[in-house]
């Protein structure tokens, strides 16, 4: 498995494969990896990779003045050996002089999706992400990119980033994968103390109660939108939003149907977590 860290060497990599013919997937990362991306690294592999990139960049323009920058694990060690344990075939992680020169003054902006959910208390996160991917995007030259559904928010953006700047890139988006308990695998559980993960098993029971409701005929969205409210904030969370939204456009919804995600914020303790369902109707 090759290391790189620059830019040009990337370019140069991903150039010979795509001479040789190789269909290239990159899975961008901020490394502290979990099984939730190494099942993306298996996705990219259904979808027809033959050479999975992994990248691994703390990108610090996503990152709020009083966010988690400094303290946002990292282990650059832990992160390599278990991708050549997947068999990736290159890793790339540049530095942060390296994907952002002194006097870097350009930004992707999205206008639309970027607005709502996480963006309300994260004004400028989203902007700092479209423009990492989309820098990670042309170092790497992929075929295909893979991001999580745990992110379902973020992998809209970037669809929409995609379609609309003409990246010659396919987006697929993975299924959530969960610890045994149910909680959305995240490097941030790692700030949650005991009681912290007990009392945030509430987002996907939760979620799981407001499908199942769905899907045995409720269809008061208010009701169930306040049901997932409380399940949270009576196991000590502090509710950032609960939202009903339409799967593709993220759009607010106003009544069940069609495809739809129930995006969820909220705090346990200083640690904030998101997840979210999708429901068919
Ligand atoms: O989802 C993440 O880990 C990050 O937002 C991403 C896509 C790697 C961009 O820094």
């Amino acid at each position: 498995m090759k290391i790189i860290r620059t830019i040009a060497e990337m370019q140069a990599w991903s150039d010979e494969k795509r001479r040789s013919g190789a269909v290239i997937a990159v899975i961008p990362t901020m490394g502290f990896l979990h099984d939730g991306h190494l099942s993306l690294i298996d996705t990219a592999r259904k979808s027809g990779a033959d050479a999975v990139v992994v990248t691994i960049f703390v990108n610090p323009t996503q990152f709020g003045p009083n966010e988690d920058f400094d303290k946002y694990p990292r282990d650059f060690e832990r992160d390599a050996a278990l991708c050549e344990g997947k068999k990736v075939d290159a890793v790339f992680a540049p530095s942060a002089e390296e994907m952002y020169p002194k006097d870097s003054s350009t930004w992707v902006v999205e206008e639309k999706l970027s607005r709502g959910l996480c963006a309300k208390t994260r004004p400028t996160h989203f902007r700092g992400v479209t423009t990492v991917v989309a820098k990670l995007f042309l170092a790497t030259l992929p075929h295909l990119a893979v991001f999580g559904q745990k992110d379902g928010q973020q992998a809209r953006i970037i669809k929409r980033m995609v379609r609309d700047l003409n990246f010659p890139i396919r987006i697929v988006i993975s299924p959530i994968v969960r610890e045994a308990d149910g909680l959305a695998r995240s490097s941030r559980n790692k700030y949650l103390s005991e009681e912290e993960h007990r009392n945030a098993l509430s987002l996907s029971r939760g979620l799981g109660r407001l499908k199942a409701e769905i899907e045995a005929g409720e269809t008061d969205l208010q009701r169930l939108l306040g049901g997932l409210r409380a399940e949270i904030e009576g196991a000590n969370g502090v509710v950032d939003y609960v939202e009903a939204v339409d799967a593709e456009t993220l759009e607010p919804i106003s009544r069940i149907g069609g495809k739809m995600m129930f995006p969820v914020a909220a705090y346990f303790g200083k640690t904030r977590l998101i997840d979210n369902i999708l429901v068919e109707k």
